[in-house]
């Protein structure tokens, strides 16, 4: 996967960019607030086909016109296409259109063209928040490289909003087991899909990620653990419907599901430095991508934001030398100070400066 190819008007700070990244390392130095974190969000966008950002499209339209529009050139198995994301602000919202070669298609069409791997800081939510991010985390890489997992996750989600709403029913007094009984069935059936996909994820992402982490914190253990529905389901959903009616929601399911990160054998999330826990974060990213490339055929662009602030000199330099060599990445950085003078030599060196990017190097 490559992009051949960026080209922003009115993306944030970017009232005009163009930009023609090579196809290895490339590096984007920067002070605070320039740009860099706005340029990955961009390129995201494209794999995404929505900002990782923020869930409000109009939030990126910048300051000299009402749209926005991103648009580049992507090679991916060797043929070549053209994806742009058009934004046009309406009111306190944007209206999307996207379009691949010039055609317009629909947003779920897009993932698929592209695809990235993303690191930003705010992955540290991996290991230090709830389960929904761990879970959020399987299945935007999941989504990517298995086809019937968007549809099985969107019927889990139809199945608990009817089943809770049955539950509320009962326990009003509304009998209708019988319909219950049909949504559990659904429950595990769709729910066993979801959970099957993941564990299976996690299997093939652990070896990967394990090693990463012990090169870059040498020899420091990483090991996850898929934390998944019990193991006779059918017996649980029976089991939680006291529970469940009292609440009025469903307590067994895929949707409670979470990831255990162990750094040698204790929890990341209480006993890991902020060191520790972003190597395991920045381990499980290229561990997601090497997942992608092995499913797909081809290697995800790594886009890594400001990966290296809060490690010392030797995970920097082992965490350098795992990327050299991953394909093309695009990486931000507050200062070159941290990057070998023969990564540098074979980079791509950009600096930004207020919304506007030049080569130095
Ligand atoms: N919609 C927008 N229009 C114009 N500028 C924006 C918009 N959204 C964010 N910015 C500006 O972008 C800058 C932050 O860019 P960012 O990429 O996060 O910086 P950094 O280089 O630190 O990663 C800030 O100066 C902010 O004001
Ligand atoms: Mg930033």
């Amino acid at each position: 996967m490559l992009l051949r190819r960026l080209q922003l008007r009115n993306h944030r700070n970017y009232a005009h960019l163009d930009l023609t990244p090579g196809p290895g390392v490339n590096l984007f130095i920067g002070d605070n607030g320039q740009g860099k974190t706005n340029l990955l969000e961009a390129v995201a966008m494209l794999a995404l086909s929505a900002s990782p950002r923020t869930r409000r499209d109009n939030e990126v339209v910048g300051p000299v016109a009402a749209a926005t529009r991103i648009e580049a050139e992507v090679e991916s198995g060797g043929i070549v296409i053209e994806l742009a994301i058009a934004l046009t602000v309406e009111g306190d919202r944007a209206r999307r259109v996207i379009e691949v070669d010039g055609v317009r298609r629909r947003a779920f069409d897009l993932p698929g063209h592209f695809r990235v791997t993303l690191f930003w800081p705010d992955d540290l939510g991996l290991i230090k928040g709830g389960p929904e991010l761990r879970r959020r985390f399987l299945n935007q890489m999941l989504v990517q490289v298995e086809p019937g997992y968007a549809r099985a996750l969107a019927g889990l989600k139809r199945v608990l909003e009817q089943r809770n709403s049955q539950l509320k029913r009962m326990a009003a007094g509304d009998g209708g087991g019988d319909v219950l009984e049909a949504w559990n069935e659904e429950l595990i059936r769709i729910g066993g899909e979801v959970s099957i996909a993941r564990a299976r994820a996690v299997q093939e992402l652990e070896p990967v990620a394990a090693r990463c982490h012990s090169e870059i914190a040498s020899g420091e253990r990483l090991e996850i653990e898929y934390l998944g529905p019990p193991a006779n389901v059918a017996e649980a959903v029976h089991n939680s419907l006291a529970e469940d009616l009292r609440r009025g929601s469903t307590s067994i399911g895929p949707h409670h599901d979470d990831l255990r990160v162990l750094l040698d054998g204790r929890e990341a999330r209480a006993y890991g430095s902020q060191g520790q826990q972003r190597t395991a974060v920045v381990s499980l990213k290229l561990a997601e991508a090497a997942l992608v490339a092995q499913r797909t055929g081809e290697r995800p662009v790594l886009l890594l934001d400001d990966v290296l602030s809060e490690l010392d000199g030797e995970r920097r330099s082992a965490l350098l030398r795992q990327v050299a060599g991953a394909g093309q990445v695009i990486i931000t950085s507050v200062e070159a100070g941290p990057f070998p003078p023969e990564l540098i030599s074979s980079a791509r060196v950009w600096t930004v400066s207020g919304g506007e990017i030049s080569t130095c190097g």
